[in-house]
């Protein structure tokens, strides 16, 4: 279990972040549009103080409530998604004192009475926050709002580096055979839908190097894919009928080529970048005009954590040592994502890049609870969720570190396009 020193430095640390992605914005911008795809962002940092305080001080510590309505404000169990903008919501100097009042109750209860379910839940509500940190950020690209301050200001360290290093193609070929899917027993922290650890058998698969490139699914662009219905799904065509997609939602044709919009600023499309914000039906239309298909997620899995001859089970691709910008984007460092080929010290034993960090893939996989599945405290984490989601695998550039290993499995609908999702593929059979 984590020190009760790292745990109070994560709280100020989630904390400084939440507020950072809030940093700059107008009481308009504040509310914001009412789209199934975003929150609030008022609703949403007074939700993470407010989880952190139902878990960590009432009911790990038996604490009575900081706010009476705080309940009714702030529990999107109980509040539907669209009710959160009828809500009459304490502004943003009050929202901000609630959230400073329960920070420091819980950094105080950690210092006074540090027991296990304590820190358990103080871990818990950081990671919680660190997802909706993700959210707020992809909120500001959904929106079209400036992005968010550099996180470099914060960490103060160097950024990955790598921003030109170019296309990485190719396969690699995976063995197959027996596989343990899953997070062991001795791992220190994990979410319910990672527990626990079994074995699958796999046939051998070929599986990309890298992720798909904005270049690789341009050429499916103008090669006519989105009018394509034998490309599509069933479900993949409808949408694509009903949304009227005719290329990735960020971009815009331009004389030569194309453009892509990064939060409020119009960018010439970078060649070997991943493809960004694309949904499960375009990777997959994309798939079938490649003559390829999507990993499922043990196979994705596989090829980040085994290594050749079955000889281990790597906590990360490259090893088990913790993610530094060298071997992983991630935390926000880059302001954005690199090329497919940047960071070779992230490789996994097969010689699979970037498989954490820069991009989250979609997977083939529906989200269903592993053999023996228990929900957590936190019941609506996982279950309520399974059979509507898709299964994305590896984290994104704004992802923050400590909530990442092999087996974190993230889930969204398959028609979501608004996160920083692309996809890697594997060769047909
Ligand atoms: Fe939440």
């Amino acid at each position: 279990m984590r020190s009760t020193e790292e745990l109070s430095a994560w709280v100020r640390d989630a904390r400084l972040r939440t507020h950072d992605l809030v940093a700059g914005l107008d009481r308009h911008q504040l509310l914001g549009p009412r789209l199934p795809i975003v929150n609030p962002p008022l609703w949403e940092i007074g939700h993470v103080a407010w989880f952190q305080e139902r878990w960590v001080l009432r009911h790990a510590g038996g604490q009575p409530p900081v706010r009476a309505d705080a309940d009714l404000l702030w529990d999107s169990s109980a509040i539907a998604h669209d009710a959160r903008w009828d809500l009459v919501l304490p502004d943003l100097s009050e929202t901000v004192d609630y959230m400073a009042e329960v920070e420091s109750r819980v950094r105080s209860l950690l210092e006074t009475d540090p027991r296990p379910d304590v820190r358990y839940f103080t871990e818990y509500t950081v990671y919680h926050e660190d997802m909706h940190d993700e959210a707020l950020a992809y909120t500001r690209q959904t929106l079209a709002y400036p992005a968010p301050r550099d996180a470099r200001d914060q960490a103060g360290s160097g950024a990955p580096a790598g921003g030109t290093a170019g296309p990485w193609p190719g396969d690699v070929e995976i063995a197959g055979g027996a596989f343990t899917l899953g997070a062991a027993e001795n791992e220190p922290f994990v979410f319910d839908n990672e527990k626990w650890a079994h074995t699958v058998t796999l046939a051998p698969f070929r599986i990309a190097r890298a992720p798909v490139t904005a270049e690789q699914f341009a050429a499916f662009v103008e090669d006519g894919g989105y009018a394509r219905e034998d490309l599509w799904s069933s479900a993949g065509w409808r949408w694509q009928q009903e949304e009227g997609a005719t290329h990735p939602v960020y971009w815009r044709p331009v004389p030569g080529g194309w453009e892509r919009r990064d939060f409020d600023r119009w960018v010439a499309l970078e060649p070997h970048h991943p493809v960004l914000h694309v949904s499960a039906y375009e990777a997959e239309a994309w798939c079938a005009w490649a003559d390829r298909r999507l990993p499922t997620e043990a196979e994705w899995e596989m090829a980040a954590a085994s290594e050749p001859g079955g000889r281990g089970r790597r906590r990360f691709p490259w090893g088990q040592a913790t993610p530094t910008p060298a071997r992983a984007n991630l935390e926000g460092l880059a302001g954005g994502v690199l090329d497919v080929a940047a960071l070779p010290e992230g490789d996994s034993a097969w010689g699979c890049r970037q498989m954490l960090g820069n991009v989250w893939e979609w997977t083939a996989s529906d989200f269903r609870p592993y053999p023996g599945f228990v929900p957590d405290a936190y019941r609506d984490y996982s279950e309520p969720w399974f059979g509507t989601h898709r299964v994305l695998r590896g984290g994104c550039w704004r992802t923050r570190a400590r909530l990442l290993r092999n087996t974190w499995r993230n889930f969204y609908t398959p028609d979501r396009r608004d996160v920083w999702a692309g996809f890697r593929t594997c060769a047909r059979a």
